[in-house]
């Protein structure tokens, strides 16, 4: 059993031996652990006893503490596009502008047969009025539980800009052709990863892959023709959400469904 105190901007962990075992400074301004975090000390400490087992338990209650106010944008019903692929570019857009990491990156939610959910992050490669694609292995767990169940969920959280957009609908294969086109953009070496990693399978080790990578690379020299397993997924959305971060959790929410095959938009409460 450990015991907090706190001094000052100090919290200091004890545990019942002689042993002072951590102390965090706490920066109070920014509500953030200080620098200085993890910092032990004691005498004569047993190796082992200290790092991140001795304060797991006890940062769960800081992390608690962090609270961040959302006040950089608003969204309103007014100010928003009819069309929610045009909301959504014009917010792509921002975030390519604002040189956020990895602006595409989105989180992509599938359920299996087995009715349970997963998700994962891939990368946003192509949006136009069809919808939203990425690529990736068939074979991978992603793949066969689209397989299953084609319809997906893809979430962009632009932290930055206290923005996320939340996607919904059926999930189709790209034809062989876009497949293709993309593969041939793709650099030599992840071209050749498409073939050497069997995705979500269980390897023995490392050396699979590399093993594998010069196998491929040995055989198909500089031109890897595309994996038949591997290509693009589209998303063909029938709903949207914007959600952007206001004051006092008072957020915005505007949620845009597809009904006969026209945007109805309403706002959800935060
Ligand atoms: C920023 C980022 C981008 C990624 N982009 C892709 C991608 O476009 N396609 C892909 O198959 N995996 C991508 N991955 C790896 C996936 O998150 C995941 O590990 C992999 O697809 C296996 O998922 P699965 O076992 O659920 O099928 C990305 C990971 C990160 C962190």
């Amino acid at each position: 059993m450990e015991a907090r105190r706190q001094f000052r901007n100090w919290d200091v962990y004890l545990r019942p031996s002689p042993y002072a075992i951590l102390v965090r400074r706490w920066d109070k301004v920014s509500q953030t652990p200080g620098k200085s975090w993890p910092r032990s000390v004691g005498r004569d400490l047993p190796p082992g006893l200290l790092g991140p087992v001795a304060y797991t338990g006890q940062a769960m209650q800081s992390i608690a503490d962090l609270r961040t106010s959302y006040e950089r944008d608003e969204l309103d019903e007014a100010a928003s596009a009819a069309d929610p692929r045009l909301q959504f570019e014009l917010w792509l857009q921002q975030a390519l502008d604002a040189k956020l990491p990895e602006p595409t990156a989105m989180t992509l939610a599938s359920v299996g047969a087995d009715s349970r959910p997963s998700t994962r992050v891939v990368l946003l490669k192509g949006n136009d009025a069809r919808g939203l694609v990425w690529f990736s292995n068939y074979r991978s767990r992603k793949g066969r539980e689209l397989e299953a169940n084609p319809f997906a969920a893809l979430q962009f959280h632009w932290v930055e800009l206290e923005r996320v957009v939340r996607i919904e609908g059926r999930v189709e294969h790209t034809d062989a052709a876009e497949s293709d086109a993309y593969y041939k953009t793709r650099p030599l070496d992840s071209r050749i990863g498409a073939w050497a990693s069997p995705q979500s399978d269980v390897i023995t080790s490392r050396a699979v892959l590399v093993a594998n990578a010069a196998k491929v690379s040995a055989r198909y020299l500089l031109n890897p023709p595309r994996p038949p397993h591997w290509g693009g997924f589209r998303l063909v959305p029938d709903r949207w959400e914007f959600w952007q971060g206001r004051r006092s959790r008072l957020h915005d929410r505007l949620v845009y469904r597809l009904v006969e095959d026209a945007w109805q938009r309403e706002r959800l409460a935060p």
